[in-house]
């Protein structure tokens, strides 16, 4: 068994190598995409721990914590799920599933199911919000979800060579001052935090109540990002006021920047990332996928730093990212560069702590040799 995570990643280096051939066929062939996409070294950068969580794992959780049982099989969880209208919808069901998340031993499982999942997609590294407020609220404490987390970014790096970090999400539709509040209580945490950033509904105030808990965050050294839904009222002054007021470096979703000229000029120059989620929704709608995909290349074409991104595919029963970039490219019609500067972005974007490259490449990490490989010309790549 010890050779299994090893098997694995040369199993979608097969994949992503059985891609690379063959530029002729790669517009009409699904197999091709789906094997590139699921091989192509990748960069998660928007999942969030608890939208992981998968229903079989719901009801195991629910039995180890001998919780009352609301759901007595898979299928009546999938049915709860249905309940997704809309954002705010989605996060009532979120928070009754997660909510079954107890003890260290969950949070750690949690985190390291999805990583097991991430690696059969591709991922190597991984940036992985979750949301301390929804946890320290229900009396679970802090020290209990960073030990668990802490746990799984070893427990990842060494069984399964994958790059663990965390970015912890202030709820939009709680105060400011818990916000603040939590801020605090996560600096002894900070190694393994690389920075936070804000979820949940857009409550009227986002994101101006915020700005003082980014400066302070910024102070702290903590990177910073934040949701922007898509197609939410006045998604752009939002935008424009997470990047003035907040100075966010990254915005996550972010696609109604396509919609407006002066904000996408601001977001190139500035090099603001992207991470978009083309996400299928348990209750997708039509042509919802094909808006979003056709988003994603209007922003790639224009040369924005943007990635593509899995959200919540537990609690979504949505696509994991290497199935999702698949569809993407199927649906928005990218051809293989495209695809490749995609998976680029996600490194190029992330907030990677590897130091910089050493000169002689068997110096390198494995993960450093990945982002050597894949910031090479495509002609070095012979394709
Ligand atoms: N948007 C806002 N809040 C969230 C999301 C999202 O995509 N996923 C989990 N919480
Ligand atoms: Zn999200």
């Amino acid at each position: 068994m010890k050779h299994k995570p090893l098997l694995l990643q040369l199993y979608v280096c097969m994949l992503f190598i059985s891609g690379l051939t063959g530029q002729q066929v790669w517009a009409r062939d699904s197999v091709r995409i789906k094997a590139f996409a699921l091989g192509v070294p990748k960069a998660e950068l928007h999942i969030h721990l608890e939208g992981t969580l998968e229903p079989e794992h719901y009801l195991k959780l629910v039995a180890d914590n001998e919780l009352e049982a609301k759901y007595a099989t898979v299928e009546a969880v999938q049915e709860r799920l249905l309940d997704q209208r809309d954002l705010n919808s989605f996060i009532e069901v979120y928070e009754e599933l997660l909510s079954a998340m107890r003890t260290e031993e969950d949070f750690y499982e949690v985190a390291l199911a999805y990583c097991r999942k991430a690696t059969s997609q591709g991922v190597v590294y991984v940036e992985m919000f979750f949301d301390p407020q929804m946890h320290t609220a229900r009396g679970i404490k802090i020290e209990t979800v960073m030990q668990g987390l802490i746990r799984a970014q070893t427990k990842a790096a060494t069984s399964l060579g994958l790059k663990l970090n965390f970015i912890a999400c202030f709820n939009r539709d709680r105060t400011a001052d818990s916000a603040a509040e939590h801020l605090e209580n996560l600096v002894p945490w900070q190694e393994v935090i690389l920075g936070v950033g804000l979820d949940n509904p857009e409550e009227i105030g986002f994101p101006t109540k915020f700005t003082e808990v980014f400066a302070r965050a910024r102070e702290l050294g903590f990177r910073l990002t934040t949701h922007c839904d898509v197609n939410v009222p006045n998604t752009l002054a939002h935008h424009y006021g997470a990047i003035d007021l907040l100075k966010v470096e990254r915005i996550d979703h972010g696609l109604n920047v396509a919609d407006d000229p002066a904000l996408l000029a601001i977001v190139k120059e500035r090099g603001i990332g992207l991470t978009a989620c083309p996400t299928l929704l348990y209750l997708d709608l039509p042509g919802r996928m094909e808006a979003r995909a056709g988003a994603v290349k209007t922003l790639l074409e224009a040369g924005i730093p943007i990635c593509v991104n899995s959200d919540d595919p537990g609690m979504m029963r949505s696509l994991y990212v290497g199935d999702l970039l698949a569809i993407t490219v199927e649906t928005a019609d990218l051809n293989r560069d495209q695809t490749l500067e995609l998976a680029r972005n996600s490194f190029r974007i992330a907030w990677l702590t590897e130091k910089k490259p050493r000169t002689t490449s068997h110096q390198l990490t494995p993960l450093q040799k990945i982002i050597r490989f894949l910031s090479k010309e495509k002609n070095d790549m012979g394709i």
